[in-house]
């Protein structure tokens, strides 16, 4: 078992990962709560494996435990999906100090730290995260949120969770295409700040994604320190070290609604075709080696993940790719801050490019 602080003064918390942490959840939680009851919230996939394991350690604790179960996927983190849980939270007489149990994948974990940061002014949550992508990202660092039709997590806000506890052998029952696009939020942390870890991927990703134990709690326990580092610098993404973890994402995100945000691309893959082109992007501009380039996409392409426009199903022109990018959140005094590369784990934050600049590149991509 190991342990983690995200250290945020009064709003530090402990990340625990461990094999089997799931029968432990109720030894975990039982001594932070004033009153020996609990509401765990998960999706109809992750119930059918893992809520019974749950609550039964609560029970083994003397903890009651009520639970909802949601719809698996994305459609769930909306208006719809958030009326339900917040008034059946209230329903179940739910007090500030109670702490609600997240169990899922990112979905269910941006869902429920948003319900719990307006439910009665805010109460407290424990992520018990269940895919690859929110044991390393998505359930560390409290961003919160829902869709809307004007795009995704455009409604949320910044709660940190109470506790994580991450059980690695949960990704025993992940889908392959889930694991793999959780994976490239992995790869992601040696691209940023940390060269050796990316080499350590490529060493040891194939085995990751085989179902190799050890390579797997390595990856997510350093996967978490990097980002409980990065959100305990730079907590609100206001001074440009944050904003790092979101290397890819910008044209990822363009990808993500080329393709209507539906199963042709996962949030993951897209982010993995989206690195990629960062570094070419970068490597075009002269800011980066062709060569650390060309490494990136040969790792994420050996591994079966989208790697460049084609590999992720996208046939559409620069222009329409880069007007999807100028409705990004992080449009800030009418530019977008892109994440480039001066080469691997040395990624930096600029604004130097403007999006036509950007739409000529992709037409070249
Ligand atoms: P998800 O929660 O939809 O889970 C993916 C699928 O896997 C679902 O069908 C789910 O039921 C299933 N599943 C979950 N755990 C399982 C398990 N152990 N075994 C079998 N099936 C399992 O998707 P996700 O990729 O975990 O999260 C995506 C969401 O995370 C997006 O909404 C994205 O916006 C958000 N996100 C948030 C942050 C953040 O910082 N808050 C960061 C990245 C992504
Ligand atoms: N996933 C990006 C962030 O947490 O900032």
């Amino acid at each position: 078992m190991e342990r983690l602080t995200v250290e945020l003064g009064a709003r530090s918390y402990d990340i625990v990962i461990g094999d089997g942490l799931l029968d432990a959840v109720g030894a975990q939680v039982a001594p932070r709560l004033k009153r020996p009851r609990t509401m765990i919230v998960t999706d109809a996939h992750v119930a059918d494996l893992y809520l019974a394991r749950v609550s039964a350690s609560l029970a083994a604790e003397g903890v009651a435990a009520s639970s909802l179960v949601l719809p698996a996927g994305e459609g769930t983190k909306s208006w719809e999906g958030l009326a339900r849980l917040t008034e059946w939270l209230i329903g179940e007489g739910i007090e500030r100090s109670d702490h609600v149990i997240a169990l899922g994948g990112g979905v269910i974990g941006d869902l429920v730290g948003f319900a719990c940061s307006i439910v009665k002014r805010g109460c407290a949550f424990v992520q018990v995260p269940t895919t690859l992508l929110a044991q390393v990202d998505s359930s560390v660092g409290g961003k919160t949120a829902i869709n809307v039709a004007a795009g995704k997590n455009l409604i949320g806000a910044f709660h940190q969770p109470a506790l994580v506890l991450i059980d690695p052998t949960t990704l025993a029952t992940l889908p392959a295409r889930e694991l793999g696009a959780g994976y490239a939020e992995v790869v992601k942390y040696g691209l940023i700040d940390d060269a050796d870890f990316f080499a350590w991927c490529e060493a040891n990703g194939a085995a990751l994604l085989a179902g190799d134990g050890a390579a797997r709690h390595k990856a997510i326990a350093h996967s978490v320190s990097a980002k409980a580092r990065i959100v305990a610098a730079d907590e609100r993404e206001t001074q440009d070290v944050r904003a790092l973890l979101n290397l890819g994402h910008s044209f990822g995100h363009a990808l993500e609604a080329e393709t209507g945000y539906s199963d042709r691309l996962l949030h993951g893959e897209a982010v993995a075709a989206g690195m990629v082109l960062a570094h070419q992007f970068s490597a075009a501009k002269g800011l980066c080696p062709a060569a650390d380039a060309a490494r990136v996409r040969d790792h994420l392409a050996g591994l079966g993940l989208p790697h460049s426009l084609a590999s992720a199903g996208i046939n559409s022109g620069g222009a329409a790719l880069a007007a999807h990018m100028a409705h990004d959140k992080k449009v800030r005094g009418g530019k977008l801050p892109l994440i480039l590369t001066h080469g691997i784990g040395r990624s930096f934050v600029t604004d130097d490019y403007g999006l036509d600049t950007v739409a000529a590149f992709l037409d070249g991509a």
